[in-house]
């Protein structure tokens, strides 16, 4: 099999990269993670690809022309693939058009509900009963592209945030590589 050269997108604690670091590794998971890209030089995501010798690209993302940088490290690694793992930028438009290939999104929450940040805090508030995860191809619109996958569990009484993202994270680790499969199964 010929694995699809990815990127991954993050910024912060890298957990989801570090699964799909774990999965990749399986001769029959569909894809090597060739690029890490990272907006937060004090991520601790940055330490998964160092450990595992993945190139990790460090961006500013205040400056000017940052995103031309990332497609041309894109096209350098040769990347048909970006998973977004907690990368919080909103993607422009001109780079999706100008990419031009897949470019997929982790979510914790079942959308099209709870989209944008604080999510854990508005679910609590609306008292909801199920919550999850979703995997979505991303389009112009922030968390708007179709769905690949989603994950869900009921909520307890007692689940505060922090509960509610420990088991949203967990679904999350294999809603992400479940997505990708899914993807690819017939390429
Ligand atoms: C994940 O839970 C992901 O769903 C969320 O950021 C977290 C990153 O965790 N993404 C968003 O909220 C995007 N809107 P990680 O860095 O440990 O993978």
């Amino acid at each position: 099999m010929v694995k699809k050269r990815t990127c991954i997108f993050i910024s912060g604690y890298g957990s989801n990269l570090k699964y799909l670091i774990n999965n990749s590794r399986n001769q029959n998971f569909p894809i090597k993670i060739s690029l890490v890209v990272c907006n937060n030089k004090n991520a601790k995501g940055i330490l998964h690809a160092k450990k595992n010798s993945i190139p990790c690209l460090i961006i500013n993302t205040n400056k000017r022309n940052f995103e031309n940088k990332i497609l041309n490290e894109l096209k350098r690694y040769k990347i048909s693939l970006i998973c977004l793992a907690g990368y919080m930028k909103i993607i422009s438009k001109k780079f999706i058009n100008t990419y031009g290939k897949t470019i997929i999104n982790i979510h914790p929450s079942l959308l099209p509900k709870f989209k944008g940040l604080n999510t854990f805090k508005r679910i609590l508030k609306n008292k909801e009963k199920k919550t999850g995860c979703t995997v979505h191809f991303v389009n112009e619109k922030l968390d708007a592209g179709t769905n690949i996958i989603q994950k869900s569990f009921f909520i307890n009484k007692n689940d505060n945030e922090k509960i509610l993202k420990n088991k949203t994270q967990n679904l999350e680790y294999k809603a992400f590589s479940e997505a990708i499969i899914k993807i690819f199964r017939y390429n």
